[in-house]
């Protein structure tokens, strides 16, 4: 891995600093799990773990080895201790660009307190470490411990003895997250100016995020030089955590003016990497968190909402689109205006006339006082069946099932449109309800994923009334409910199905906000 100007190297560290994050374990299975998303993220580096800790880290060190092929390098993480570089260079046997990650102490306290041996000795250790771990590796990283505390100019003697020894990337974490990004970018400035040969690696980042500052001190030390930015999925990490990659990686995506780097991680996949790891580790994500939070993309003010109704990126910096966020969410609370009440109509597909809609505008603000958020369900209840047949596109004249064991399920339906033209067409399926939904998509022609199917007796007896409540999911992602009821349930799902597709329909024929606001 040579440097370069505009590009950042991404070497993530969920497996391994993620997992000391206290109750975030994960077994070999999961780690891999973790593994085939970072690759689909693009990383350039997956720390797999810390093999001499224990007989599962070797393992899945050594199973993420094999499996990764050359799509990313494999680091292995080892103290400056024999035993352990050798276990690292054991478990990385099967990787095709394997890396060994070797270091100590640089920090007055950690000379002293922990390790209890001189600057002297701690060069010597460092040295001998690189040199150990370039016997069996050609990339090997050296990590200067504590470097965030540490006297600069023995982090500068430090660094200089390990790239003599031929450590093709330094470290330079904050490993207490004590710095602060002017101090941090100036270390990184000044290891820039006096250490011979540092143009001839790579200088990482790992910062830790105590005083809340991971993402700005790693930032900084971009601007001073860094080229690689140690992080994990939702900042997961030891104690407050590392710095999170989602961040880090927007942060130089969208202000190129600053940063003027890039890296190459498919940002679209920023989410689902946030569920997975969040899911499998049980460490949850806070609502407001940057990028991935459930809030990050939510507008509850009714200001805020006009604003984003009319143009996005008046509240939005980023398209929620870019991080695999699905689309801006605006949550309707007694805080909410007009527009935004009527465009959440409009979306469900309830178009209506300025004094139809002031009566369900006061009943809105009247159930929002009591609630805190009102949700579609709510809004669909406070409109009504009435309402709901308003801007009916296709009604259901008829429809006619065959069915039975043996026999293929088959299905004939007329649908009528608004002009009054009739349509007829048939289909089989898998069963009857099938049979007939394949018939409607026939006239239709309005591509949908059904997503919920649920039937409800709404009356006793025998002869009860069966309600049909379906939900589809339309190609640009929006949700959109259907309600029928009848005797004989497949007509129930026929016409919820007719129902849904009328307000999918009507949606996308809905003018846009910009006119209605
Ligand atoms: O925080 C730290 O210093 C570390 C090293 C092992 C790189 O995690
Ligand atoms: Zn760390």
């Amino acid at each position: 891995m040579s440097t370069s100007i505009d590009r950042v190297f991404i070497f993530d560290t969920t497996l391994r600093d993620g997992e000391q994050s206290p109750g975030a374990s994960m077994n070999t299975t999961e780690k891999l799990e973790i593994s085939r998303q970072l690759l689909r993220l693009g990383v350039d580096v997956i720390e797999a773990g810390f093999p001499i800790s224990s007989p599962g880290d070797f393992e899945s060190v050594r199973r993420i080895a094999a499996e990764v092929g050359d799509a990313a390098v494999v680091c292995a993480l080892s103290r400056a201790i024999p035993a352990d570089i050798e276990r690292a260079a054991e478990a990385l046997k099967g990787a095709k660009r394997p890396r060994i990650h070797t270091g100590i102490g640089v920090s007055e306290s950690h000379l002293k307190d922990k390790l209890r041996i001189s600057r002297d000795e701690a060069v010597e250790r460092g040295v001998a470490a690189v040199k150990l771990a370039r016997s069996f590796v050609e990339d090997v990283e050296f990590y200067a411990e504590d470097a965030g505390r540490a006297e600069p100019a023995f982090l500068y003697r430090m660094i200089e003895a390990v790239i003599g020894a031929g450590a093709t990337v330094v470290n330079i974490p904050d490993t207490t997250g004590y710095s602060y990004p002017e101090v941090f970018g100036a270390l990184i400035a000044g290891l820039m100016d006096n250490v011979k040969g540092i143009e001839d690696v790579t200088v990482s980042v790992h910062c830790h995020n105590d005083l809340g500052m991971a993402t700005a001190n790693s930032l900084a030390g971009v601007r001073a030089g860094a080229r690689q930015i140690e992080c994990t999925i939702n900042g997961l990490g030891e104690r407050a955590g590392n710095t999170a990659m989602e961040e880090v990686v927007m942060a130089l995506k969208m202000r190129p003016d600053v940063f003027g780097v890039d890296t190459h991680i498919n940002t679209k996949e920023f989410v689902r990497a946030s569920r997975l790891v969040s899911g499998i580790t049980g460490m949850l994500v806070q609502p407001n968190k940057a990028i991935v939070g459930a809030n990050a993309f939510a507008h509850s003010s009714g200001i805020h909402q006009d604003g984003v109704l009319k143009e996005r990126s008046t509240y939005e910096i980023i398209d929620p689109a870019d991080v695999g966020a699905g689309g801006s969410s605006i949550v309707l609370t007694a805080r909410s205006g007009r527009a935004a009440l009527r465009h959440r109509l409009a979306e469900l597909g309830y178009v209506m006339e300025d004094e139809e809609f002031e009566g369900i505008h006061t009943a809105f603000l009247e159930l929002a006082d009591k609630k805190k958020e009102v949700y579609d369900e709510d809004l669909e209840a406070l409109v009504g069946e009435a309402e709901r047949m308003v801007g009916e596109v296709y009604h259901l004249e008829q429809v006619h099932v065959n069915c039975g064991d043996p026999g293929i399920p088959t299905a004939t339906v007329e649908l009528i449109d608004r002009d009054g033209v009739s349509y007829i067409d048939s289909s089989h399926g898998n069963g009857p309800v099938d049979a007939v939904y394949r018939a409607i998509n026939r006239i239709v022609q309005k591509p949908n994923d059904l997503t919920e199917f649920s039937v409800q007796s709404v009356t006793r007896g025998i002869d009860a009334v069966g309600e049909v409540t379906i939900r589809v999911k339309s190609e640009d992602g929006r949700t959109f409910t259907g309600r029928g009821a009848h005797h004989d349930i497949i007509v129930s799902s026929a016409k919820a199905y007719v129902n849904a597709l009328n307000r999918l329909l009507v949606a996308a024929e809905a003018p846009s906000v910009e006119d209605e606001v």
